[in-house]
Parts: C-alpha cells; structure tokens; sequence
C-alpha cells in the first residue's frame, strides 16, 4: 500500500498534486460559485457580510492564511481562532458573519463544540471545509465543501492542510465575487494560477534531495526558529509545528518583524532558522530581518523562489522553489517545510506515522 514509499507521511507529502488537482476539478469546472459550497449556498452566502473561521493545530494555520486572502481579495472582514479558546470565552457573536470550521478529521471535539457554541448565539451561517464525508461537523454545518484529499493516514497533517487552503481560496474568490470585486479577467487569472498549481507542486516535491541534505543538519540540533511574513507567517507556523510533532525539536515560529520584540535574544550560532521568503512585496523586508539573524551568527536556511535574487553565502543556505506564484504562494511553500520536517525525523529515528503522544483524531478535551 506504500508503493515505493517508507510512510504514510512521505506518501501523502507526494500525493499532494492529484489531492490538489483532485480538489480544484469543481472549481475549474465552476469558477467561483456559491453552488461550490452545497445547495443553500446561493441562498446564505450573499447575505455574509464577515467570516469567523474557527479550528485546530493545523487547520488553524489553513484559517491564519485565509484571513490575508478573505481580507485582500473579498474585502470581507474575517477573524480566527483556535477552537478551545473560542468556545471558552464570552464571544459577541455577529449573525451576519459566516461561521466556517475546518477539519479534516470533521470530529475533533473543540471544533465540534465550538460550532454548537456559535450556533447557540444565533450564528445561522455555518460552513465545514473537510476531508471527511458524512463526519459529525460537516453534519452539524449548512454548507460544506469537501477536500478530495483521500485518507490521510499519517498523524501529521499535510494534504489535508494543502486542500483545505484550496477550500479556503474558492471561498475568498467566491466573496469577493458577490461583493463585486472580482471581475471576469481577475476570475480567468486565478483559474489559471490554479490550473497550474498541481505542477508547481510537483516541481516543489523535486527538491527533496536537498531538503534531506538540510534535514541532517536539522537532525542535530535541539532548537530551530521559523520566520516568515504575511500570508507565508502562517508556513512559518505550519513548518515548526511539523517539526517538533514529528521530530521532538523544539521549534518556533515568528512573524519576521517580530524577531527584534524578544527572539532575537535566542539566536546565536547554534540556532538554525528557517526562513519562508518568497519574492513578494514583504521580500526587502524579510532580507533585512535576515541579516539581524545572520549578524548574530545564526544558520539561515532560506525557501526563495526562483525568480528572486538571492546569493549562498557563509552560513546562508538557500533552497528555490518554482518561480514565484502570486497569492497561491502558501500553498507552494507549504512543501518544502513538511519535507524538511520528514526527513529531519527519519534522521533522528522518531516514529513518523504515530509520533508519541498524539492520535490522529482529537476525540476528547
Ligand atoms: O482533524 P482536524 O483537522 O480537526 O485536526 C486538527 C489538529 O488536531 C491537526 O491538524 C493536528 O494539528 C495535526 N496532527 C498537525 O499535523
């Protein structure tokens, strides 16, 4: 069943261009329509004036993307939050917001709980992104839309992450479509960045080779920092919570501009820091922030992408992803950090499929 593969992890890292392709095929055939979303979405989603996406560990960070998206493309307010937090707390609820939670499993229990919650205060606009058909959220959701990601069979979550992103972009094109800002040309280029996105995926995957050679050094240390900015903080988040689920190194994540605020003062020659620099409009800044680590004596290895300027130079590492793809760019940069994640774990001999301590689905508090 694992074909020419040592895990599940590693399997689905690399089933990730047909999961893409699979989960886009509607979207293709469609554009960005409320009928994506299930048959009342014609009816609830022009009335959405703000989102609250509400989920855990990794599908949070699918939500921490999205907000930038819902926010730049749709122009629609959109807050997130962690599921245990939100469900806890005195919340002022806005009916005219869509709930949306997001959860492969569609059973992790805070998740579950907090949609109750929200229903409870008047919330009638609920939508499930999952990968699971028939689960308990999507159940207890008006609108769903399923990920064709496949089983997931591994702890670490990392198909199911890439095409919840997908949900997440087909529901800001589709807001901003209502909302009148997406015109037909807009719309064409989107499909087509999307079109070519399983592809992009797949040039990602080709740099595993030189992910393995990072990992061996990864694999040695104690500590690892990640940085990022915008819409790639969240990859930040995503690869340092890999990292440390699979391989028990302890690892952080920082939005760069953070660094000087505190966890600069961690940085020294024996602290590797991962940076997600893609060539968007925050590049110049993320290169600055890098030269506070470097000045420090901290190992940078650097995702760029290929279009961009960047030199390998003492104690800079620097691995180039394909040519940079606009908005879609997370989803891109999401790759290289699950491999690095991998590989730094079969390095250190840790069980991949069924790190220690955690199940796959979180049933109970
Ligand atoms: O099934 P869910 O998406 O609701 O699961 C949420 C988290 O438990 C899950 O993403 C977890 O953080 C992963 N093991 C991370 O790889």
């Amino acid at each position: 069943e694992l074909g020419p593969y040592s895990h599940y992890m590693q399997k689905e890292i690399h089933e990730q261009p047909k999961a893409i392709a699979d989960t886009i095929a509607p979207l293709l055939d469609a554009g960005f329509v409320p009928a994506l979303f299930g048959p009342r979405a014609a009816d609830l989603l022009p009335q959405v004036q703000g989102v609250q996406i509400i989920a855990c560990g990794t599908s949070f960070y699918a939500a921490s993307v999205a907000r930038y998206w819902i926010e730049a493309i749709a122009g629609v307010p959109c807050n997130v939050e962690v599921a245990s937090e939100y469900r806890y707390r005195t919340v002022v609820a806005n009916p005219s917001h869509l709930v949306v939670t997001i959860s492969q499993s569609g059973e992790t229990l805070d998740t579950m709980e907090a949609l109750k919650y929200a229903r409870s205060l008047g919330h009638d606009k609920t939508l499930s992104i999952c990968n699971v058909r028939e689960s308990a959220i999507p159940r207890a959701s008006d609108l769903v839309f399923y990920t064709r990601a496949g089983a997931e069979i591994g702890v670490a979550s990392t198909k199911a992450f890439t095409t919840q992103l997908i949900a997440l972009f087909a529901l800001a094109g589709t807001l901003a479509k209502l909302h009148g800002r997406l015109d037909d040309a807009a719309e064409q280029g989107y499909l087509d960045a999307l079109r070519h996105l399983p592809g992009s995926v797949q040039h990602a995957l080709n740099l595993e080779p030189q992910i393995t050679a990072w990992a061996q050094k990864f694999a040695t240390k104690d500590h690892a920092l990640f940085l990022g900015r915008g819409l790639h903080y969240p990859i930040a988040l995503e690869g340092a919570l890999k990292l440390k689920e699979i391989s028990y190194i302890h690892a952080e994540a920082y939005p760069a501009g953070e660094l000087k605020h505190g966890p600069l003062a961690l940085v020294d020659d024996n602290m590797p820091v991962v940076v997600i620099a893609p060539n968007d409009s925050l590049l110049e800044k993320v290169k600055s922030n890098m030269q506070e680590v470097r000045a420090r004596g901290g190992e940078l290895f650097v995702f760029a992408d290929l279009d961009s300027h960047f030199s390998e130079s003492d104690g800079v590492h620097v691995i180039r992803t394909p040519r940079h793809i606009g908005v879609l760019s997370p989803i891109l940069h999401a790759v290289p950090v699950q491999l690095l994640a991998y590989h730094a774990a079969l390095q250190r001999g840790t069980d991949v499929d069924k790190p220690r301590n955690l199940a796959k689905s979180v049933t109970v508090e």
